[in-house]
C-alpha cells in the first residue's frame, strides 16, 4: 500500500506545525568533513532545518515553524514535556492545524514519545490526525545528515489522506515509521538507532500487519491521561539491579522523599534478593515501586512471587525510562483523582492507572 498526498487548497490556513526541541537534528559539528560526530546539539533554529530540508507539499499546505526549545535532549526536563504536552493538545484542537512535526534529540525520544502518546494519542487518532517525532543522528552541517529526509518524510505522512495512515503519535527515521510509544534508543550511532528494535514499516509502503497492530495497540489505548502542571510532577527514580546489590541504596532512596521507584529489574523483572526487605518496607511507606527490565527488549511477567516478590506492579514491556514517566502519570492522576472524589468514595489509584497504560496494551 502506498500513501498519497492530497491537495489542502479548499483551507486557506491549512498547515502542519513543526515544533523544535533542539538534538542532533539541530546540531553542528565544528569541523563536519573529519569529524561529524564532534558537534553541540541544539545550534540550528527549526526554521532553518525545514529550509534545508527543501520538502514540496501539496499546494495550499503551509508549515509554520516554533522553537518549544533547542536543548540536548540529554538535558530533558519535566517542565519542557508539560509545555510540550500542552502545545500539541491544543494545536490538535485547531481545524486549521492538519498535523504536527516535532524535532527532537534522540537520547530521551522515547520519554517524549511515550509521554504524548499517553497524554494525547487517543485524541490524535479521534482526531485522525498525525503527531511524528523525528530526530538524526548526524548533525544539520555533516555531508550526509539525516535530518532533511527524515523531516521530508515525517512531513508527507502527516500530510498523507491515504487511509494507511491512521491518526495517533508516531515516530520516523531512516526511512521507517512506528508508534512513538514503541520507541527506545538501542544503538550510540546507528541512523535507526530509536526504532531499531520497534515494530516498523516501511514509510514509503505501509505494511498492512503493522497496520493492523497499530490499530490494535490503539484501540487497547481508550483514554488519555491528565497532563501535570510544569512543577507537579512526582518524583520518581530508577534504580538498576545488579551484582553486588545492597540494602543500602534502596534505603537511601526511601528515605529521600521520592514518590516513586521504578527498579530496571534483571531478566523478566527481578531484583537482588538483599533489595526485598527494604523495598517492602518502602512500599509501606507509600512509594509506589514497579519493575521494569534492564535487558532491553520484552515484557515483565506480571506475577514474580516464585522469586520472593511482594506483589510489585510489571512496567509491561516498558523500558525502564519510559516506565518512569507511565509511572509519574499515573502518581499524577491518582492524585487528581483522589481530589475530586467525594470522602469515602473509591477512586482509581496509582496501580490501576498505571496498569491501564503499561500493562493492558500487553495482554489485550
Ligand atoms: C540529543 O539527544 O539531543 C543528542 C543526541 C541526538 O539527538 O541524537
Amino acid at each position: 500500500m502506498t500513501s498519497s498526498l492530497a491537495s489542502f487548497s479548499s483551507s486557506p490556513n491549512a498547515h502542519i506545525l513543526l515544533l523544535g526541541m533542539g538534538g542532533t537534528i539541530a546540531g553542528l559539528a565544528d569541523d563536519p568533513q573529519t569529524a561529524p560526530d564532534r558537534y553541540e546539539a541544539g545550534r540550528v533554529s527549526v526554521e532553518a532545518l525545514i529550509e534545508q530540508a527543501g520538502v514540496s507539499l501539496p499546494s495550499g499546505l503551509k508549515v509554520l515553524a516554533r522553537q518549544m526549545a533547542n536543548i540536548d535532549s540529554r538535558n530533558l526536563s519535566e517542565l519542557l514535556l508539560t509545555r510540550l504536552g500542552n502545545e500539541i493538545k491544543q494545536s490538535l484542537e485547531n481545524p486549521a492545524v492538519i498535523g504536527i512535526v516535532v524535532t527532537h534529540g534522540t537520547d530521551t525520544i522515547e520519554e517524549t514519545g511515550f509521554f504524548l502518546h499517553a497524554v494525547c494519542g487517543n485524541r490524535a487518532r479521534e482526531l485522525g490526525k498525525r503527531v511524528v517525532l523525528t530526530g538524526a543522528m548526524l548533525p544539520a552541517n555533516a555531508p550526509k545528515a539525516d535530518g532533511p529526509a527524515n523531516i521530508s518524510d515525517s512531513l508527507r505522512w502527516v500530510a498523507s489522506t491515504s487511509e494507511d495512515s491512521p491518526g495517533g503519535i508516531f515516530a520516523v527515521f531512516a526511512g521507517k515509521v512506528c508508534l512513538a510509544r514503541d520507541l527506545a534508543k538501542r544503538h550510540t550511532s546507528a541512523l535507526d538507532a530509536p526504532l531499531q528494535d520497534s515494530l516498523c514499516s516501511p514509510i514509503r509502503l505501509i505494511g498492512p500487519s503493522w497496520l493492523a497492530s497499530v490499530r490494535e495497540m490503539q484501540a487497547s489505548a481508550g483514554f488519555d491521561l491528565a497532563i501535570p502542571a510544569e512543577t507537579d510532577w512526582p518524583w520518581v527514580e530508577i534504580l538498576m539491579s545488579h551484582a553486588g546489590a545492597r540494602s543500602d541504596s534502596v534505603e537511601h532512596w526511601a528515605s529521600s522523599g521520592v514518590d516513586g521507584l521504578v527498579i530496571a529489574g534483571t531478566g523478566q523483572g527481578g531484583y537482588h534478593q538483599s533489595w526485598r526487605a527494604a523495598l517492602e518496607k518502602a512500599a509501606g511507606k507509600g512509594i509506589a515501586i514497579v519493575r521494569s527490565s534492564r535487558t532491553g527488549a520484552g515484557p515483565v511477567s506480571l506475577d514474580l512471587a516464585q522469586k520472593g516478590d511482594f506483589g510489585t506492579p510489571s512496567a509491561g514491556d516498558l523500558s525502564p525510562p519510559k516506565a518512569r514517566i507511565a509511572l509519574q502519570l499515573a502518581i499524577h492522576s491518582a492524585g487528581e483523582a483522589k481530589k475530586i472524589a467525594q470522602t469515602g468514595a473509591n477512586y482509581l489509584t496509582w496501580q490501576d492507572f498505571f496498569a491501564r497504560i503499561a500493562v493492558l496494551p500487553e495482554i489485550r
